[in-house]
C-alpha cells in the first residue's frame, strides 16, 4: 500500500485535532508506505493571514513529529516545496470538467450565496488534491465521510484521462482506493457535551491544549462538566448524558480499548472516581508528547529540516509521473 494524506495547517492544537487525525496518521505508518503534507496550498483558497500561515505550519509540523510521524519512515513535507503539485493541478485542469467541481459540496459550502466572489482557487481545489494522490501513484488515500467526494472525483478525473491519453495496457495514473482509517474519535468540548472541542471556544477550560502540562490537565479534567449520576454499566446508559459520554469515549480512546470496558470497569463509580483515573491517563499518555512539541516548536532550524528532507524524497518520487504527464499531453520540455 501506498498511502497520502494532507491536512490543512491550522494552529492551537488540542485533544480533538490528536484524536480525530493525528493519531491515525501515526498508526498507518504500519500499515503502508505513508506520505503526509501539509496543505498549505489549499490553505490559500480561503481568506488567511500570511503570518499565520507561516506559523500554522511549523506548528503543524511540529506536533505530527510529536505525536509520532516519523520523518525517516515517511514522507513529511508541505506542498509549497514540492512544485510539482502545482503543475500536476494545472494540467489536471484540462482534463476536470466544470460540471464535476461545481457538483462537489465543499465547494458549495464554502462558496455559500456568494459564489461571484469565492475565489478561483476554492473552486478548483479539488483538483489541486486529486494531484497531490495521482502524483505519487498512491494506491490508498484514507477517507471520513467529508472527503469522500474528493477521492471519488480523483478517481473521475485519473480514470478520464488515462481513456483520453493513454493506452489502456500502460495508464498514466493509479486508480486511487479508499482506505477507512481506524475510527477517529468525535472528541466534544469539556465544558459542553454537544459541541465539537475547538480552538475558538473562548473558554480554555473547554479543551486540552497540546501545550498543556501535567497540572493544567488534571485541573481541567476535574472541572469538566458531568452531571451527578454515577456512570452506567453499559453504553445505553449514557443516552442523554452527552458530557459523561465524552469523557467515557475520551478514556476509550486514549486507553486503546472500547466505551464498553471502560464501562464495565467503572460502571457504578462517581466521577469523583473517573476524573481521576481519566486525569492519570491523558497526564501519562499526553505529557511526553506536549513536552516534545512544545520544546520543537522552537526550534524553527529542526523543523526547516525535517520539511526540506521530506520535500527532497517527495519531488523525486513524484518526477516520473510528472514526467510522463506532460509527455502525454504533447508537452515539449527539452
Ligand atoms: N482537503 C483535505 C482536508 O481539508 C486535505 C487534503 C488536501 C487531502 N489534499 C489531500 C487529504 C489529499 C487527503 C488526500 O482535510
Amino acid at each position: 500500500m501506498r498511502i497520502v494524506s494532507g491536512i490543512q495547517p491550522t494552529g492551537n492544537l488540542h485533544l480533538g485535532n490528536y484524536l480525530g487525525a493525528i493519531r491515525n496518521w501515526v498508526r498507518m505508518q504500519d500499515d503502508g508506505e505513508c506520505l503526509f503534507f501539509l496543505a498549505d496550498l489549499h490553505a490559500i483558497s480561503m481568506p488567511h493571514d500570511p503570518a499565520t500561515l507561516t506559523a500554522n505550519t511549523y506548528e503543524m509540523v511540529a506536533a505530527l513529529v510529536a505525536c509520532g510521524v516519523d520523518p525517516d519512515r515517511s514522507y513529511l513535507f508541505n506542498q509549497t516545496q514540492v512544485p510539482a503539485h502545482a503543475e500536476l493541478q494545472w494540467l489536471l485542469n484540462g482534463t476536470a470538467r466544470m460540471g464535476w467541481l461545481n457538483r462537489m459540496t465543499q465547494w458549495k459550502d464554502k462558496a455559500g450565496k456568494n459564489r461571484e466572489g469565492a475565489s478561483a482557487a476554492l473552486f478548483t481545489y479539488p483538483v489541486l488534491q486529486a494531484a497531490d494522490v495521482l502524483l505519487y501513484q498512491t494506491t490508498h488515500v484514507p477517507v471520513g465521510d467529508d472527503q469522500k467526494q474528493h477521492l471519488e472525483l480523483a478517481r473521475d478525473i485519473a480514470q478520464k484521462f488515462n481513456n483520453d491519453f493513454a493506452s489502456e495496457d500502460d495508464p498514466v495514473f493509479t486508480l486511487p482506493e479508499p482506505f477507512i482509517p481506524p475510527e477517529a474519535a468525535r472528541i466534544m468540548s469539556l465544558r459542553d457535551g454537544s459541541a465539537k472541542m475547538s480552538k475558538s471556544e473562548p473558554s480554555d477550560m473547554s479543551r486540552i491544549n497540546m501545550t498543556d502540562d501535567a497540572d493544567t490537565i488534571m485541573q481541567k479534567v476535574k472541572k469538566a462538566k458531568t452531571d451527578p449520576e454515577p456512570l452506567p454499566s453499559d453504553p445505553a446508559g449514557l443516552e442523554g448524558r452527552a458530557e459523561a459520554k465524552n469523557l467515557v469515549a475520551i478514556y476509550a480512546a486514549m486507553a486503546g480499548s472500547s466505551v464498553d470496558a471502560v464501562l464495565a470497569e467503572f460502571g457504578g463509580e462517581g466521577f469523583g472516581k473517573f476524573k481521576p483515573a481519566l486525569g492519570e491517563l491523558l497526564v501519562e499518555t499526553l505529557a511526553p508528547i506536549n513536552a516534545r512539541f512544545v520544546e520543537l516548536k522552537q526550534d524553527r532550524a529542526a523543523l526547516s529540516a525535517i520539511l526540506a528532507k521530506g520535500a527532497e524524497k517527495a519531488r523525486t518520487l513524484a518526477a516520473p509521473t510528472l514526467s510522463r504527464t506532460y509527455e502525454a499531453l504533447g508537452l515539449v520540455r527539452g
